[in-house]
């Protein structure tokens, strides 16, 4: 089961997936990480794996059609079963979407708090209780299917930095949790259910 990861920052969590695609019991492994841009530690971590990468930046393209058709034939050419959006910072087009399912992680309690700044949001707003949302990409922002979510407690003096590091612990294994019964047992999608496993029996 082959996945492509995209990733725009420091790629813990795709460092997760690797970590767990290491071992073949986890049934899927990571055939390529593509970025948004150049320099992020999440394709350090790619190279250290010796997992191919490659990136396709919106400015070295006429408009975001153009990046949109680029990055699904750059996707694309690694064939995979799955896409998985690890803290890529950018809206995926329909062209990708239309070609591969692809899978988001989001640092909030969808639909609470959408969008790049879920964290400071739900700091701003003053939520006791926030979490994180395994999801289906659909052509909305943080608007699909949920699969997966749990919640992480706000504790006093938190700032975003303490309270986002604490969701990603909690993303970390929600989504390698979640990508792994993918692989191994399927999945289907009725309306906005998600059931993973016992596909097509
Ligand atoms: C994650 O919290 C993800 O939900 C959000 O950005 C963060 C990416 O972290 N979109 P990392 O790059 O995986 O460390």
């Amino acid at each position: 089961f082959r996945l492509v990861v995209l990733v725009s920052g420091s790629g813990t969590n795709l460092q997760a997936l690797l970590d767990a695609t290491a071992s073949d019991a986890f049934g899927a492994r990571v055939v390529a990480v593509g970025a948004d841009r150049h320099g992020i530690e999440g394709l350090t971590r790619a190279e250290r794996a010796g997992v191919p990468t490659f990136v396709e930046q919106v400015s070295d393209h006429a408009d975001r059609d153009e990046w949109d058709e680029n990055l699904a034939v750059r996707i694309a050419e690694h064939k995979p079963d799955l896409v998985v959006s690890a803290g890529f910072m950018k809206i995926l087009g329909p062209r990708v979407l239309a070609a591969f399912p692809v899978v988001n992680t989001h640092p909030a309690l969808l639909p609470a708090f959408p969008g790049a700044h879920a964290v400071r949001d739900a700091l701003a707003y003053g939520v006791r209780l926030t979490g994180c949302t395994v999801h289906l990409v659909d052509t909305g922002v943080d608007t699909g299917p949920v699969i997966a979510q749990e919640a992480v407690a706000v504790r006093e003096g938190d700032d975003e930095e303490t309270l986002h590091e604490r969701i990603k612990t909690v993303e970390r294994r929600l989504l390698v949790e979640v990508v792994g019964r993918m692989a191994r047992d399927g999945w289907t999608v009725t309306g906005r259910t998600v059931r993973i496993g016992r596909t097509g029996e």
